[in-house]
């Protein structure tokens, strides 16, 4: 499921982050990668190190946390710190696939489920930089405005069109998900959404009471916590 998440960041805050990493100092994107995606990988990132990359990781997270429709889609068990990254003057990543289970910086690993990526640059300031998603749909072209996110499968293919000017600046990190199967959550993410429109329509209570049980229920056999 590949789904737009609009809105996680104002465009304020989307604007004091830029500040903060411009004056930052960024690193060759390849260091983060196993030799496969450092063959197709020509980015630069914020240092696994930097103050400042936990810094803004932690503002994302914090975002993140009160987003209702990026819960109800991702219904994250563990995340990673986000990155931050920037493409610019050719800068691309060819077709890959993310690792499936990744260090997260403290003995233990999470399963990447869900792979999010969340826009700092408006689509105007640059050209390229699509996010190209390759499922059994076919192939997806992503570019949304700053703030907002795209949320995909971690098991799908997917690559970033090189940057022909300005510079597309981008935060990216992986979730572990409650639900491990996308089409469960899926489900999952349909059904909830459905149940709050019928809320706010003011339908039967007692039916929304029996379709919230049911998810409930339901969610109760899929997750894994
Ligand atoms: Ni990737």
């Amino acid at each position: 499921m590949l789904l737009h998440v609009p809105e996680v960041l104002s465009k304020e805050q989307v604007a004091g982050m830029r500040r903060v990493m411009d004056g930052a100092e960024w690193t060759d994107g390849r260091q983060t990668v196993g030799p496969q995606g450092a063959r197709v990988k020509r980015n630069l990132q914020l240092p696994e190190a930097s103050p400042v990359r936990r810094e803004l990781g932690e503002m994302v997270l914090a975002a993140l946390r009160v987003h209702p429709l990026y819960h109800s889609a991702v219904l994250p068990l563990r995340t990673l710190p986000p990155r931050f990254n920037r493409y610019e003057g050719g800068g691309e990543y060819g077709f890959h696939i993310d690792g499936a289970v990744m260090g997260a910086g403290d003995d233990t690993h999470i399963r990447s489920d869900v792979s999010v990526t969340l826009f700092l640059a408006e689509p105007e300031e640059y050209d390229g930089g699509e996010l190209i998603v390759s499922d059994t749909y076919g192939e997806h072209e992503v570019k949304l405005p700053a703030g907002d996110a795209i949320v995909y499968p971690s098991s799908s293919l997917h690559r970033v069109t090189p940057v022909t000017r300005g510079a597309r600046v981008a935060s990216f990190f992986w979730v572990q998900s409650m639900v491990r199967d996308d089409g469960m959550r899926r489900l999952l993410l349909e059904m909830d959404t459905a149940i709050r429109k019928l809320s706010a329509d003011g339908a039967d209570q007692g039916s929304i009471l029996q379709l919230t049980g049911v998810y409930h229920n339901l969610l109760r056999r899929w997750a894994e916590t």
